[in-house]
């Protein structure tokens, strides 16, 4: 487990101000866990409302535009989000790739143009279950991921999380076993070690997601090379996102 556990609620397309009671419990109480940074990625929608209600967790976005401006009716921009109080974007989530038919490139251009905005990047890869059963699964997440990434990255240190979230796993109660999550994670790592060299790569953090609850939260992050969590389902309540949060903290030593 890394020194600080990264634990993100991604609330996808839930959320209305009613649920900004649960961002307020979740703020209240985070800080009093300062060994695990916390944060939520609300739909656009509530961005601004969310940063306005918290004062210790991080608030982000699920998605941004590649572009600046103009006429892209429904879109949303990375300065806009950062506008809004997102210091991080989620991006290249699996239902993002699957609903929209994202390309690793467009990902890509997505994060070059959240962090121009001044935001740190979640960047999202997995395999599907067809492709674990194959054998396949840490070739094709690899080759994802460095497909993914911005051509050049100056502090990924600073700038960038990945979170390996196996498409099976999604919101289906399966999770992989934790030596399964353990080797995709050392994988992860050694390109990002082949990438950005020893040092940079050391900081970031590579969160596991899918079907993550206070239950199985404890054995997953203790899974190698793990150093948080990216929460769907389990961070729209309070008391099931604080179960988890509690229990990354635990894994840290004192
Ligand atoms: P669930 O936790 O609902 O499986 O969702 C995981 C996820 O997709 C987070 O981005």
């Amino acid at each position: 487990m890394a020194e600080r556990p990264y634990i993100v609620g991604n609330w996808k397309m839930n959320g209305t101000r009613a649920m900004l009671a649960q961002a307020r419990a979740i703020d209240r109480a985070a800080q009093n866990m300062m060994k695990v940074e916390v944060a939520l990625a609300p739909p656009f929608t509530l961005i601004h409302a969310v940063h306005r209600e918290v004062e210790q967790i991080g608030v982000g976005a699920q998605d941004c535009h590649p572009g600046p401006d103009g006429a892209n009716t429904g879109d949303v921009s990375a300065a806009m989000v950062a506008d809004a109080g997102a210091k991080f974007v989620i991006l290249g989530h699996s239902e993002r790739r699957r609903d929209h038919g994202e390309s690793n490139a467009l990902v890509a251009q997505k994060a070059v143009a959240a962090l121009q905005a001044g935001m740190r990047l979640i960047l999202c890869v997995g395999e599907t279950e067809e492709t674990r059963d194959a054998g396949k699964a840490e070739a094709f997440v690899t080759r994802q991921l460095k497909a993914s990434l911005p051509e050049t990255l100056e502090s990924p240190a600073d700038s960038l999380t990945v979170a390996y979230e196996p498409v099976w796993a999604i919101g289906t109660g399966r999770t992989p076993t934790v030596e399964e999550i353990g080797a995709m994670h050392c994988a992860i790592r050694a390109l990002l070690v082949d990438l950005y060299g020893a040092e940079q790569a050391a900081q970031v953090r590579i969160l596991y997601g899918g079907s993550v609850n206070a239950e199985n939260a404890r054995d997953l992050l203790a899974a190698d090379e793990v150093g948080g969590a990216l929460v769907g389902g389990a961070s729209l309540t309070a008391e099931n996102f604080l179960g988890i949060v509690v229990a990354a903290a635990d894994t840290v030593d004192s």
